[in-house]
This record gives structure tokens, sequence and C-alpha cells, in this order.
């Protein structure tokens, strides 16, 4: 439905000066003229009246006024934002709330047509989509009705790249895409190799899919057999260890591809009897059903610490009551998106009736710890991650709960892992994903996800040639606190980003103000890990690596991404050639 009018002494919201650009860009309502007819203030009211009017529909539910101003501040006071195509869409014609959708490729002509056509129509309604291209036939294979050899699935896959680009999404970005093929696949080693020239496949990124029968095949230093998805035949056989090794050298030289642990995924997949899972979305946080949609939101971790001194390792200052009663509005927001929002087709509308998924996760995490003076690369860091993690999820979980006392459990729940092991009724099937926030972080001013921050100071290209220059306002305060504080320093950050060797600057504040590039690469490891742990779909992160940082370092880290229990895992090595698609702020 549309929104309600603005109601009267609406507090209009506190903008930083990069929300201000990134919101007029691509938020804001525009005429056929590109000039908006909307104020941040009649967005962020448009997004929650829309989202509170759902409450109508429902016998317990809210007073949709009363639930719209809470929506209002939730926002506005930037301690949660849902994934931008609600924020772009909530009440307009177009309607498309998600950001996450998977399509099924049927290996047969139609059937790669037909999921190039419903990607474009996904692209064009904001959202990002994500595909397993392991059903098609091998390159080569016969084909039946013409005689012909298959072209296999990385020439496929260019057609849906040169689509995507034909396609801005939303009118507003360019669209993402995720491609997946199991290592078992004969073109594997032809995927593993496909973006090692500059601008290749530039709208996809991609992750091969690793079995628990290849891990211990790497292990045992064992052969592997690759099998055509048509006929079940094996093709060959490879040596597990080269192929594992080809991994690492290709994301070593471009950061493509990634990898994914499907058995992992599908093990925690909460619907088996719906189908198995081949694909995440473009960012890799969000495993998802052949024709499944999710939203996503975070919370801005930032905004939930206490004035004071930590005595515990940083939990004593976690504003714990304030998390749980956010948490459980989040949950309430984010389940109304999915009744708020308008799907491309019909087959997607029904699979998210079914399960109801929803990622509610975090973002300025690197700022509480900034703010709690604990170093990224420590152990209370990580232990805190835990905590923290845990109870979001233990709350999220809660308020689905209760929803599904007042709504219903979602529909698949009976066959569900919920309901075989009587752990329900839940109204939806997930709670949380941790989402990369590449604009969202921007709009509230946070460090993105769970990833610390990249520099201390640094020039941001805001889209195409704006450039806006920031120096995070916890190190900020930080050293005007300790008497650091000159426009020189700061110069000198702003070039160099770290304050790591500045020898001249308190120890305490060259270890608590640490960034990507000062740790050891496996604390990104480690963290990803301790929010894995207690989330229900995936966690956006990026292991970034100083540019010396050498392929055993790369196998180490996949080696421990598959120990610690991750779901799958990105590294990028500083400088590599290739440019990823998306997903920083800086690259959007
Ligand atoms: O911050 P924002 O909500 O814009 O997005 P994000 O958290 O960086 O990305 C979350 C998800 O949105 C991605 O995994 C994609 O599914 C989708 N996305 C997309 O489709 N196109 C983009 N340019 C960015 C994100």
């Amino acid at each position: 439905g549309p929104a309600l009018p603005l109601p009267d002494g609406l507090p209009e919201p506190e903008l930083n000066p990069n929300a201000e650009v990134v919101l007029e860009r691509r938020y804001l309502r525009k005429d056929g003229h590109g000039t908006p007819y909307e104020s941040p203030r009649e967005l962020f009211w448009r997004v929650a009246s829309v989202v509170a009017a759902q409450e109508q529909q429902y016998e317990q539910g809210r007073n949709p006024d009363e639930l719209a101003r809470q929506f209002y501040e939730l926002m506005t006071s930037w301690t949660f934002l849902p994934n931008s195509p609600t924020l772009m869409n909530a009440g307009t014609e177009l309607g498309q709330l998600a950001a996450c959708f998977v399509l099924p490729v049927e290996d047969s002509m139609e059937g790669i047509f037909d999921a190039v056509k419903n990607a474009a129509m996904i692209h064009k309604s904001g959202g990002g989509t994500g595909f397993a291209f392991s059903r098609l036939r091998p390159s080569n294979a016969c084909v039946g009705s013409t005689g012909g050899v298959a072209s296999g699935p990385v020439s496929f896959m260019k057609i849906f790249n040169t689509a995507t680009e034909q396609v801005k999404q939303g009118g507003t970005r360019r669209g993402a895409n995720m491609a997946i093929l199991r290592v078992d696949h004969p073109d594997v080693l032809q995927f593993i190799s496909a973006k090692e020239r500059e601008n290749e496949l530039n709208n996809f990124n991609l992750s091969v899919g690793l079995t628990e029968r290849f891990m211990r095949a790497v292990e045992q230093d064992e052969e592997y057999a690759l099998i055509a998805p048509h006929n079940g035949k094996t093709v060959q056989t490879l040596k597990a260890r080269e192929v594992f090794n080809l991994l690492v050298r290709k994301a070593w030289e471009s950061g493509d591809p990634g990898i994914v642990f499907l058995d992992r995924i599908n093990r925690d997949n909460p619907t088996p009897e719906l189908g198995e899972i081949e694909s995440t979305n473009p960012c890799g946080e969000q495993p998802l059903l052949p024709f499944e949609a999710c939203n996503l939101g975070s919370l801005n971790l930032g905004r939930f610490v206490l004035p004071g001194e930590t005595a515990n390792g940083g939990a004593d200052l976690v504003d714990w009551e304030r998390l749980r009663e956010t948490v459980h509005l989040c949950v309430r927001f984010l389940d109304n998106v999915i009744d708020a929002s308008r799907y491309p087709l019909q087959r997607i509308t029904e699979m998210v009736a079914k399960t109801r998924k929803i990622g509610l996760g975090v973002m300025g995490w690197a700022d509480m710890l900034y703010q709690l003076r604990l170093p990224y690369d420590s152990r209370r860091a990580v232990e805190l991650a835990e905590k923290v993690m845990e109870f979001i999820r233990a709350e999220a979980r809660s308020a689905s709960k209760q929803l599904a006392t007042e709504r219903g459990p979602f529909p698949a729940y009976d066959n569900s892992l919920f309901g075989k092991q009587n752990l329900g009724p839940y109204r939806n099937a997930t709670t949380t994903t941790v989402a990369p926030t590449g604009t969202l972080s921007i709009i509230a001013g946070c460090s993105s996800g769970v990833e610390p921050l990249f520099a201390l100071s640094f020039t941001r290209n805001v889209m195409d040639n704006d450039t806006l220059t920031e120096a995070n306002p916890y190190f900020e305060q930080a050293l005007r606190d300790t008497g650091a504080y000159s426009e020189q320093l700061m110069r000198e950050v702003a070039r160099t980003g770290t304050i790591r060797d500045m020898d001249h600057l308190p120890e305490e504040l060259r270890r608590v103000f640490v960034t990507a590039m000062d740790m050891e690469p496996l604390w990104h490891l480690n963290m990803q890990a301790a929010f894995q742990k207690y989330t229900d779909n995936a966690v956006s992160k990026t292991v970034n690596l100083p540019n010396e940082a050498t392929q055993d370092h790369i196998r180490d880290i996949y080696w421990k991404a598959y120990e610690l229990g991750c779901k799958g895992v990105t590294v990028y090595r500083s400088g590599c050639k290739s440019v990823q698609v998306l997903c920083t702020g800086e690259k959007q």
C-alpha cells in the first residue's frame, strides 16, 4: 500500500555528508528529470509507514501509527536499516523489497534463457541473483536434439553477464550475480580460471562448491571423480590436491573464485523437503533454495555501547536490554517486509510464502570494539563477538516464536528441521544473516558489517566522481581525549591509513585502533567463525591480505575456514589485478 501522510512534528533525520550524497543519488524518489521529489524524512517515513501498515492484516496486529513512529525512530537514529531495496522501493509501484534471490538453471536451452530473463526482472527490481550452473551438461557433451555439442556452464555465464550489463538494478545500480559450480562438475577447471582475464565476467562473483568428499580427498591426497550431471557418468578423475592448489593460485592472482562448503550449507538447510541449496546470493551471505528470496536488515552495534570503562572484556558495557528490545522490533519489521514486498515472479512469491526467511545481522562491529578499546585481533574481541551474536540469534528466534503465536508458523514448518526436532514453531525458517552493508553503512555512518576498518582515515570515491575524506569518529575522539590530535597527524593518517608505526603515539591507541591490513590474516577468519557460530545463514567477510601474502597463506586460510566451521571464504590480496564486483562502499 501507499505511505501514510507525513505526521506533524516528525523530527528531521541527521545525516552525515556521505549519507546525504548517497541518499540523493540512489534512494530518494525522483521525477522523470532525475530531480528528487522526496526528502530524507519522507523517505524514512514512507518505509516506516508502509512496513507498519502490514499489521492491519493480522488479528493481533499492532497499531500501525504507533509502530510506524517506532520504525522511523529505529532507522533515523541509525540503529537499524533494512536492505537497500526496502529503502528504495517500499510504497512504490514496483514494491520489491528483498536484496537476495536464487534462481535455478536447468539443463536445456529453454531453462537457461528463462533464467536469463528472470534474472533481468530481478535486477530491474533492485535485487541480486545467485545461480548454480552445476546442472548444465559439460562443454562438448552431446546435444541430442541437434547432434551438436554443448557450450558448457562458462560459455552460458557470459550471456548472463552481458544481459546484466544492460539492466540497471532498480534503475540505480548495476546488477550483481553469484555463480557457483560444484567441484565435481567436469568443467570445474575452466570455471576456476574463468575470471583470469581482466574484466571477464565482471558482473559475477564466482565460488566453487566444495563437498565433504572433496575435502577428504584433499586431506588424503586422493583422486576424485568429475561427474556429468545430465547422465551421472564419470568423465574423468583429478587429483584433489591439484585442484585445491589451482583454486588457491587463482584466488591469489585475482581474488576469484571464492569457495563455499555446500554440504555444510545443506546440513543447515531448515527445509530439506523443499529442495537442496545449490547457491547463495551475490555476496555469499544468504544460501537459498531455487526461487527463494530473502530480505535483510542490519543493526548498528556502535549504537549499543554504554559509557564507561570495561572491567570484563566489554560485555559489561553492551546495552543488552536495549539490544533485546531492538532485536524484537527488527524481527517484526523484517517479517512485515515479506508481506509488503511484491516479487517479480509467481514462483518466487510462492517460495517466499513457504519459508518466510529473514536475515537480521549487524554492522558497526569495528566501531563497537573501538569504543570498548578492544583490539579486533584479540581473543577478547572474538569472545565478545560470540556473546553478541549468540544473544542476537536467541532474541531473534524468540521474537520469531512470538510472531508465530500471533500469526502462525512459516507454512513449511511441520516438515522442517525445527518441526521434526520440536524446536518451534517459528514464524521464519531463518532469522539471522550478516550482510556486507556496503551502502547501508555509509548511510548509517558506521563501519561495515563485521569488517575491521580499512583505514582510520581515507578519501572515499562515492560513485562516479565525488570524493570525500573522512576519519573514523571514535579514532578522532580518542586522539582528542589523549591530546594527540593535530591537523598534521590527520593528514598523515589519511595518507597511510594506519597508526601502527607511529611510535610517538600512545601504545594503547596503536594497539586498539588496528585496521584490516595491520593484523595477521587469521584474525579475519577467527572473527568470521565467531559470528558464523551463531548465524543461521552465512557471514559476509573478506579476508584481506597484504600484497606480499603467499599462496601458502591462502591455503592455510582455506583450510582453517573449513576447520572453524565457516560456510565459505573469500580472500582479497591487496593490489592483485581484479576489482571486486561490489560489496565495499568504495567500489560501488
Ligand atoms: O548495503 P546494501 O543493503 O546496499 O547491500 P549489501 O549489504 O552490501 O549487500 C547485500 C546484498 O544485496 C548482496 O549480497 C546482494 O544480494 C545485494 N546487492 C546487489 O544485488 N547489488 C549490489 N550492487 C549490492 C548488493
